[in-house]
């Protein structure tokens, strides 16, 4: 990680962590852990992982405006969304895998009936927090909680996650182009629409103009697919124990993705173009733009 991106990384996260921390679930009297739902809850959220996505909604924030903790809300619920949606991938019924942000996955703590309901509670709990918790006009709020809904449901995160269950075992005999459109679809969906969802919220937060959203946007999928690729590459040839999870588990399940249709050296190509397209993106925004950059780079150099 360069030193633009540890220094962004170091001065929000401790911010990010503790919102989260405070944030979740107390009962009326303060009191935490008062039951297994909740133990549950924060057992994957409290859990060491990334924080990418509540990194990108406040660079994105701080591309319009400086007073950034404003966005700490809609940062946490980007993160609370993306935490679901790893609880419910791990599950036995979808990737069926032991490892999560280097502890036992949720199910494997919690059974799974209590993984299945943290998950829904978290999805449940990001939509209160942009409803409640976000200090700006109503307008917004419900811009917010219209670009979530898109972003994690039947058109991003969830339909993309289908497909990847629909694909898998499914590739022998079939035409590359489309395995290839289709897999394009896929990444862009299960992990693209989140990246973009976040880096947007930032911006319409912060009162971006639609020149930069569209910017943003364009960057967003860029990256999002990046971050994809790399994925896959890593749960091939990653370090199990940097990375916090599971690897080989694409292999094993035969899933549909950019090492298995292309092979490690292409897929590799693919990132490399991905992150020159990203770069493209935001080069008119000159030194403000340093921060996206920064973490574009870090998304092809990444090893966990
Ligand atoms: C993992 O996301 C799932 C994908 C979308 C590829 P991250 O790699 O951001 O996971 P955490 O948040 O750091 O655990
Ligand atoms: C899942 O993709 C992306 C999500 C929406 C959670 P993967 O199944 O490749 O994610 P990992 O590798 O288990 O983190
Ligand atoms: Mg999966
Ligand atoms: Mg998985
Ligand atoms: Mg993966």
């Amino acid at each position: 990680m360069n030193q633009h991106l540890k220094e962004c990384f170091d001065s929000c996260r401790p911010q990010v962590d503790a919102y989260l921390k405070q944030l979740l679930f107390a009962d009326a009297a303060g009191r935490r852990f008062a039951w297994p739902l909740d133990e549950a809850m924060h057992y994957s959220v409290d859990a060491a992982g990334k924080r990418l996505r509540p990194l990108l909604t406040i660079m994105a924030y701080r591309l319009c405006a400086q007073d950034w903790q404003r966005a700490l809300p809609v940062a946490a619920a980007y993160e609370l969304v993306h935490t679901y949606s790893l609880i419910h991938d791990d599950l036995p019924a979808m990737d069926d895998d032991d490892l999560r942000r280097g502890e036992p996955t949720n199910h494997k703590v919690f059974g799974d009936a209590m993984a299945i309901l943290a998950g829904d509670a978290l999805l449940t709990e990001a939509f209160r927090l942009l409803a409640e918790e976000v200090d700006a006009s109503s307008a917004v709020v419900v811009k917010l909680i219209a670009t979530l809904a898109q972003v994690a449901g039947r058109d991003g995160m969830v339909g993309g996650q289908a497909i990847d269950i629909l694909s898998q075992g499914q590739a022998d005999g079939r035409d590359r182009e489309f395995l290839s459109e289709l897999l394009e679809t896929l990444h862009k969906r299960k992990t693209g629409a989140m990246i973009t969802g976040a880096l947007l919220a930032g911006v319409d937060l912060a009162g971006g103009d639609s020149d930069l959203r569209l910017r943003i946007e364009k960057f967003g999928m860029f990256i999002g697919l990046a971050f994809q690729v790399a994925d896959d590459i890593l749960d091939e040839v990653g370090d199990q124990d940097i990375l916090g999870k599971d690897i080989g588990s694409d292999r094993e399940l035969d899933k549909l993705t950019f090492v298995s249709l292309f092979g490690l050296d292409e897929a590799r190509r693919k990132l490399f173009n991905l992150h020159r397209e990203a770069l493209l993106q935001i080069e008119p925004l000159g030194a403000k733009g340093a921060e996206l950059k920064a973490l574009a780079d870090y998304i092809v150099e990444r090893d966990r």
